[in-house]
């Protein structure tokens, strides 16, 4: 494993994460999720991303149950608050109230005194920001937090947020967007307004929730026990990804993973790592072998000419729209 400094901050990062969303508690059974967190620790994975969200709050559970035992110090737990944890109007969002209820409930659930980074899952329109930086300014000072962080946050409110932080002295080092071959969003804003900050990106969905391994084939079902088969919630979010011409685009990229010695899912997770302002991909997987695969794209450099390729490949059906980020005007 390599690592990586999170932002402009002493924070180092593994630069393969693992993110539990949608599959523990949910798409996988305990015992698969258990071994999936051995595999990362057993391959040289540090850093942990979950949320108070995931699968009801369920998936935190699991995380901290997976991880007990672990030296806390070798470790690096981000979690993040914003979406509904609960049916009232102050279960969501980033108001005061909900930070700090928001964070308790997490660290029990993850059985830890601290997280290492506590993010802020989407903007919320409906908080003034500065409630929120000085709520989390009083969840770091408690101890509760060592870093603060952002998630799929635009240019200028990283600007504004990272102001206020400065204010308050506290450390705003990171942001938490959707980002690989397919999905390149941040690219024209957020990265030259982050590179500037000191912020970094920890970047969600490298592989395309599984797209980017090539196992979709256009005009076929879905293979059996993937993403898109999982009705609960998986099949949704993954099937922007699923048309013809995306999937007829993504076998084409199969010869260039081959003549570099890759596989297709260490070529889409190198890919995001080669954005030297990426500080880590976090990789999802309902299945261990699946860890030992994708973590071995640590490290990898990809030449200018494999990278054009690429480019050629996919930019018709890349979507760089921030519009398609944007945070919900409502809190949901
Ligand atoms: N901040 C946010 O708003 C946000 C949003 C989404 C995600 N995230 C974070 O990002 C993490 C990763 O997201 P993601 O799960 O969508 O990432 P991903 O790595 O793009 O997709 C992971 C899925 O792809 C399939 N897969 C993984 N490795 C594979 C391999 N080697 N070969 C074939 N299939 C493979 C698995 O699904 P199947 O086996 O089921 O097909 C796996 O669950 C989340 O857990 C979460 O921590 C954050």
């Amino acid at each position: 494993m390599e690592f990586r400094h999170l932002g402009r901050s002493g924070l180092m990062v593994s630069e393969i994460s693992y993110g539990n969303w949608i599959t523990h508690g949910s798409q996988v059974e305990e015992d698969a999720a258990l071994a999936c967190v051995r595999a990362a620790l057993d391959s040289g994975i540090t850093t942990f991303d979950t949320a108070d969200v995931y699968a009801g709050t369920r998936a935190e559970s699991v995380l901290g149950r997976a991880l007990k035992g672990e030296r806390r110090e070798g470790l690096e737990i981000f979690t993040k608050v914003y979406w509904p944890t609960g049916p009232g109007r102050n279960d969501r969002g980033l108001s005061r109230k909900h930070i700090m209820e928001s964070i308790d409930g997490s660290l029990r659930r993850l059985q830890t005194d601290h997280v290492d980074l506590y993010q802020a899952h989407r903007y919320d329109y409906s908080t003034p920001l500065e409630e929120t930086m000085e709520a989390f300014a009083d969840v770091v000072r408690s101890g509760k937090a060592h870093y603060i962080g952002v998630s799929e946050w635009k240019a200028s409110q990283l600007r504004e947020a990272h102001a206020l932080a400065r204010e308050l002295r506290i450390p705003l080092i990171s942001n938490q967007p959707q980002y690989s071959m397919l999905w390149r969003v941040i690219e024209t804003e957020v990265i030259p307004a982050s590179e500037e900050l000191g912020i970094g990106q920890i970047v969600w969905s490298p592989m395309a929730q599984g797209v980017l391994s090539g196992k979709y084939l256009p005009g076929q079902p879905p293979p059996a026990g993937s993403r898109a088969t999982d009705e609960k919630s998986g099949a949704n979010f993954i099937a922007r990804f699923l048309n013809d011409d995306v999937l007829t685009r993504v076998q084409r990229l199969k010869p260039l993973a081959e003549q570099a010695g890759l596989t297709m899912a260490q070529l889409a997770v190198a890919w995001v790592l080669q954005n030297p302002n990426v500080a880590s991909a976090i990789v999802g997987a309902s299945r261990p072998e699946q860890v030992h695969d994708n973590v071995t794209a640590a490290g990898v450099k990809l030449d200018a000419d494999l990278l054009k390729a690429i480019d050629e490949i996919v930019e018709p059906v890349t979507e760089r729209d921030p519009a398609k980020t944007e945070s919900p005007a409502q809190r949901p």
